[in-house]
């Protein structure tokens, strides 16, 4: 969702500014702005759309100035016009902040505000926290500037209810940003002689690997030569660690790759190798996962596992459910974070939950952990964004280090989330029923995943004509059974998310309990059905929908020519265990819909109303 860039040292910030605000565009937005400071005065750029039009607002007057904060802003207080965008000024135009976030009491505040005589120019929620600052600054006699600054964001920010990670500046206090975190991410990056500030480590990466990923309550004070971190909490002080990024900016540009999302679903054979590395104990026939911070004895312990997450994270979880009960046969359950978080779910000491997310940020997600530890839980987190609020808040967990995922949506992390929880099954169904023979079976299964999967990439030709066949469609079903229900999940997720065609996932039987209603020439049915102990349950189903002149491709098992007799297109996968198919499954899917959105012309890396991390309920 929204962005945040700052900038402080010797050079021109706005270039700095705009080329991070680019690398953050993945996350989604709707407008930008930019502000300047420049000798005595702050000079502001705010845009409705893309960075583009902010860039060429910015280009036109090439203002200089070496400290500036930035932002992109996804609406949700406001519509997404050049007033809305941010930076917003205080009443005397002289400070200006960006901010991520909702403040929830701005309406009591701005009336308050507006009784003393405040005029606001945009709907926003922010422009009240600017206002609210500004008032703090003016009345101060303080008379360090650099202090007065600080102390009047640290008593705005006392005054809000909600969430927020701000950057602010001021006319008058010249070379100073102060930032703040509650619930939204912010992260200072540390230079020579200049220092960062971003609400994601993708758009400072270029500049620095060394960052301070800033805890909740946290407020920092950047000058050209350093930082001080203080709290905004009384009762907690404020712990700093300086961290490397385990990334670089090559890993989050596009390459010789179109569009980010079809990099990322070619990475995926080296992604998945990446989530097993080390993790495979030959020996003991198991899994090694380190991250957990349990003991074997405490792991034995386990009788009940959660999983909570959304969107293509809840599929992965969903899969998960039926790696879990099969090989180690915990009773497992699967809820979405949003609606976790809100339900009193039975839990005993026990149970145990995951909460599996990419970004390690979604708010829902985190609520849902925090929830969950708030029952006396142990949470643990199944993350890819290292340092992320998830990862640090858990009680230990599993990185999937699939590395930077910048196309919204979600492909490789899909994949690794989903072999993470194979280690998982594998590491319970040890120390439970599956013998040493099946699991060094799995091993081997396993290892050979990545490189079936670049054979399945092969196709991508003729999964792109397959793609442009159907294109038009009215809409799309997919149907899958077993562990092949979440990929049809995740296969009509992908679909909708960057093609707009309406798609659902169901399992195949619940065809007739309605879907079949639906089936017609204009609406083609993709089934995944792998030659596994369901494959002709999945064909009796493919019948029901040709006997209707439901148009249906299929996604099955190399050999098994005789579906073709039956179906309009196949798509190939190799052959693999049955448990592990999600993971070849899934790629002829994600590939479809890239096609498919190509096709029809449609923004594949930055799809409408989406944003890639969603940090507001
Ligand atoms: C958003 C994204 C999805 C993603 C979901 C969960 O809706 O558009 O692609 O699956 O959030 O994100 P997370 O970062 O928690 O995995």
């Amino acid at each position: 969702m929204c962005g945040i860039v700052g900038y402080i040292g010797k050079r021109q910030a706005s270039p700095i500014l705009l080329d991070g605000l680019r690398r953050l565009e993945y996350r989604g937005y709707d407008s930008a702005g930019l502000a300047l400071w420049s000798d005595g005065g702050i000079n502001v750029f705010r845009k409705a759309g893309r960075i583009e039009n902010l860039r060429k607002a910015v280009n036109e007057i090439s203002p200089f100035g070496d400290l500036g904060i930035s932002h992109t802003r996804w609406a949700t207080h406001g519509a997404p016009t050049d007033e809305n965008a941010h930076p917003h000024l205080d009443q005397s135009g002289k400070l200006a902040l960006v901010h991520n976030g909702v403040i929830e009491n701005y309406q009591i505040l701005k009336d308050q505000l507006k009784q003393d005589g405040h005029e606001f120019h945009s709907e926003t929620d922010t422009e009240v926290l600017a206002h609210l600052a500004g008032t703090f600054y003016d009345a101060s006699d303080e008379a360090d500037l650099k202090t007065r600054l600080v102390k009047s964001v640290q008593e705005a920010l006392s005054r809000v209810k909600g969430t927020f990670g701000v950057a602010v500046m001021h006319a008058d206090v010249p070379g100073v940003i102060v930032g703040a975190r509650l619930g939204s991410p912010l992260v200072v990056g540390l230079g020579k002689d200049e220092q960062f500030l971003a609400s994601d480590v993708a758009a400072i990466v270029a500049h620095t690997r060394d960052v301070i990923y800033l805890n909740d309550y946290d407020l920092v004070t950047l000058t050209r030569q350093g930082y001080e971190v203080a709290s905004l909490d009384s009762q907690r002080t404020a712990r700093v660690q300086v961290s490397k990024v385990d990334f670089t900016e090559d890993d989050a540009e596009k390459g010789a790759f179109e569009h980010f999302m079809l990099k990322e679903i070619y990475e995926q054979p080296q992604s998945i190798r990446n989530a097993l590395r080390g993790r495979l104990n030959r020996d003991e026939c198991t899994a090694v996962l380190g991250g957990l911070n349990m003991s074997p004895m405490e792991l034995r312990q386990i009788d009940r596992i959660i999983f909570s997450g959304c969107g293509t994270a809840y599929h992965a979880a969903m899969v998960g459910e039926y790696l879990i009960e099969s090989l180690a046969r915990i009773p497992t359950e699967i809820e979405f974070a949003s609606e976790f978080r809100y339900r009193n779910v039975p839990t005993d000491k026990n149970t145990l939950q995951f909460v599996v997310s990419q970004s390690g940020e979604t708010i829902d997600t985190l609520a849902a952990l925090r929830e969950a530890k708030r029952k006396g839980l142990r949470c643990l987190g199944i993350v890819n964004n290292v340092a992320s609020t998830i990862a640090r808040e858990s009680d230990g967990g599993v990185y999937i280090h699939a590395g930077p995922e910048i196309g919204v949506a979600a492909t490789k992390t899909f994949t690794s989330q989903v072999a993470i929880m194979t280690l998982l099954s594998m590491l319970f169904g040890r120390i439970h029923h599956l013998s040493s023979t099946d699991g060094l079976e799995m091993i081997d299964e396993l290892e050979a995943i990545p490189e079936k999967i670049e054979s399945i990439l092969k196709q991508a030709p003729l999964i792109k004509s397959i793609a442009e066949k159907y294109a038009h469609a009215e809409g799309m079903l997919f149907m899958g059974r077993q562990i092949n229900y979440p990929v049809a999940m995740e296969g009509a997720l992908k679909m909708k998310e960057i093609s707009y065609i309406y798609a659902s996932g169901h399992p195949s039987a619940e065809l007739k309990h309605g879907i079949i209603a639906l089936v017609k020439p204009e609406l083609p049915s993709v089934f995944i059905a792998p030659d596994d102990a369901v494959y002709d349950k999945n064909v009796s189903n493919i019948e029901e929908v040709r006997a209707r002149k439901g148009p249906v491709i299929a996604v099955t098992t190399e050999g098994t020519h005789d579906i073709e007799r039956i179906t309009d297109d196949v798509i190939y996968v190799p052959r693999c265990k049955s448990i592990l198919s999600p993971l070849l499954t899934v790629i002829p899917l994600q590939l479809l819909s890239y096609y498919v959105a190509l096709a029809r012309g449609c923004d594949v890396d930055k799809p409408r109303n989406l944003a890639k991390s969603v940090t507001v309920e």
